[in-house]
C-alpha cells in the first residue's frame, strides 16, 4: 500500500493537537502524495501557516473570499481536487459545524463542495467529547459516510486523562494508507442480511422488555459489507444509530417481527449474520390497556420467541451462510460452540462480555471467530476494524 500520486488536503482547525500536524505532513509527504493545507482562523493560533507552508510545500489556504486564491484554485475546483479531506485535529466546533452543514469558512466549505473520501481525527477535552452533542454529531458524520479515526485516550493538554486525544501522525497515516488503497470489492454481488440491536416485547401499551444492546456491532458489520460491495439489508431493534446510508434497513421492534423479516429476506441472501441481542421470551398476552398495581408481587407469564437465526440456519432451500453471534459472561467457547452445532450455524463470533469497555454498549470489542474445525481470536479493536475482518473472514468462506 502507498500513498504516491494521491491528493490530500488537510484541514487543520483550532485545537492544541494542531502542532502535531507538521509532522503528519512530513509522514504524508514522505509516500509521495501531495498535501495542500487548510487552516481555519483559530488553527492559525496553534501553529503558523509558514511552518505548514514549509512542510508541504504549498501555499496554505486560509480564506474562502481571497480573490487570489480563488483565482489560482477556486474552492469547487479545490475540493474535487482532493482524493481525501482529512480533517486533523477536528475541534468539536467544526464536527458540529459539519453535521449540521455550515459551510462558513473554506474547511467546511470543502467538506460540502467534496465527492472525495472525507475523514476526520477528533481532538478535544474529554468531557468535551463524551458531551451527547458531540456524540450524537459524530454519529451523524459516520451516517453520511464520513469517516471517524480516533480520538486515542490519555493524558490530555489540559491535564485531565480521558478520551478526546487526537490519533498521532503514525496512525494517522495509517488510516490515509487504508482509506486511500480500498479493499477490493470481493462481496459484489452478493446480498448480506443482519440483524441487530435489541428486540422490544410489549406488556400492555406503554411498557416492554428489552436489554441493553445498541445495535453497534450490527451496524459496522453492515457498513463493512457494503464498503466490500455487497447490498446489504439490515434488520434493526430500536437503536440510537443514524440509517446508514446506501443500506437497505427494515426497522422492527420485536421479536416475532424480526423473525418475519428475516425470514423473508434469508432467501434473498447470500449471508446472513445474526448480531441482534433478541429476546428469548416475549409476554404471553399483552395487555390492551396499562397494566395497574396490584399487591406486592405480580407474576407475567412469558413464551419462548422464535429463534431467529435456527429457523435461518433451518432452511432447507437458498439458505444463506448463516452466522450467529454469541455473547457469553463465562465459559465462552464452550457456549459458542455448543450454539454453533445446536443452531446448524456455519460460524459463530463469540465475545466476553465479563470483560470491561467491551461489547454490550460500548465502541470496542474482542471476538472469537469459530467454524465447526477452526477458530480464530481477533484481539480488542473498534467495532469498525471487527467488523470489516469478520466480513472478509465470511467472504473467503463463500463459494
Ligand atoms: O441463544 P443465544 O441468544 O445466546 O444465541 C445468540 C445468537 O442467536 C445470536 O446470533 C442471536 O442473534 C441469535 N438469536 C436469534 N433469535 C433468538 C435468540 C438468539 O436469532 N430468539
Amino acid at each position: 500500500m502507498n500513498l504516491s500520486g494521491k491528493k490530500i488536503v488537510l484541514g487543520i482547525s483550532g485545537g492544541i493537537a494542531a502542532y502535531k500536524c507538521a509532522e503528519l505532513v512530513r509522514r504524508l509527504k514522505e509516500q509521495q502524495c501531495e498535501v495542500k493545507v487548510v487552516m481555519t482562523d483559530s488553527a492559525k493560533q496553534f501553529i503558523t501557516p509558514l511552518t505548514m507552508q514549509a512542510v508541504s510545500g504549498e501555499p496554505v489556504s486560509d480564506s474562502l473570499l481571497d480573490p487570489q486564491a480563488e483565482a489560482a484554485m477556486g474552492h469547487i475546483e479545490f475540493a474535487k481536487w482532493a482524493d481525501l479531506i482529512l480533517i486533523a485535529p477536528a475541534t468539536c466546533n467544526t464536527i458540529a459545524k459539519m453535521a449540521v452543514g455550515i459551510a462558513d469558512d473554506l474547511l467546511t466549505t470543502l467538506v460540502l463542495a467534496t465527492p472525495a473520501k472525507v475523514a476526520i481525527a477528533p481532538a478535544m477535552n474529554q468531557q468535551m467529547y463524551a458531551h451527547p452533542a458531540t456524540q450524537n454529531n459524530l454519529a451523524t458524520l459516520s451516517s453520511y459516510g464520513i469517516s471517524v479515526w480516533g480520538p486515542g485516550s490519555g493524558e490530555q493538554a489540559c491535564g485531565d486523562i480521558g478520551k478526546g486525544r487526537m490519533l498521532e501522525p503514525l496512525e494517522l497515516l495509517e488510516h490515509c494508507l487504508t482509506a486511500l488503497n480500498p479493499a477490493p470489492k470481493i462481496l459484489e454481488g452478493r446480498t448480506v442480511t443482519i440483524t441487530a440491536g435489541p428486540t422490544r416485547e410489549a406488556l400492555d401499551p406503554v411498557r416492554y422488555i428489552t436489554n441493553h444492546s445498541s445495535g453497534k456491532m450490527g451496524y459496522a458489520l453492515a457498513h463493512a459489507a457494503h464498503s466490500l460491495g455487497a447490498t446489504v439489508n439490515l434488520i434493526s431493534g430500536p437503536v440510537n444509530i443514524p440509517v446508514p446510508q446506501g443500506i437497505h434497513i427494515t426497522s422492527v421492534s420485536s421479536a416475532v417481527d424480526m423473525h418475519e423479516a428475516a425470514l423473508h429476506l434469508a432467501t434473498q441472501s447470500d449471508v446472513f449474520i445474526g448480531c441482534a441481542a433478541v429476546a428469548d421470551y416475549r409476554a404471553a398476552d399483552i395487555a390492551d390497556q396499562k397494566i395497574k398495581k396490584q399487591g406486592d408481587e405480580m407474576t407475567l407469564t412469558l413464551v419462548k420467541n422464535p429463534d431467529i437465526i435456527a429457523s435461518v440456519a433451518a432452511l432447507k432451500q437458498q439458505r444463506p451462510y448463516t452466522v450467529g453471534f454469541a455473547a457469553e459472561t463465562q465459559d465462552v467457547k464452550q457456549y459458542a460452540l455448543g450454539k454453533l452445532k445446536n443452531k446448524h450455524l456455519n460460524m459463530i463470533c463469540a465475545n466476553d462480555v465479563s470483560q470491561e469497555g467491551l461489547g454490550f454498549n460500548s465502541d470496542n470489542n474482542a471476538l472469537t471467530l469459530f467454524w465447526e474445525n477452526e477458530q480464530c481470536s481477533l484481539p480488542a479493536s473498534s467495532k469498525q476494524e471487527l467488523a470489516l475482518t469478520v466480513i472478509k473472514a465470511i467472504a473467503s468462506k463463500l463459494s
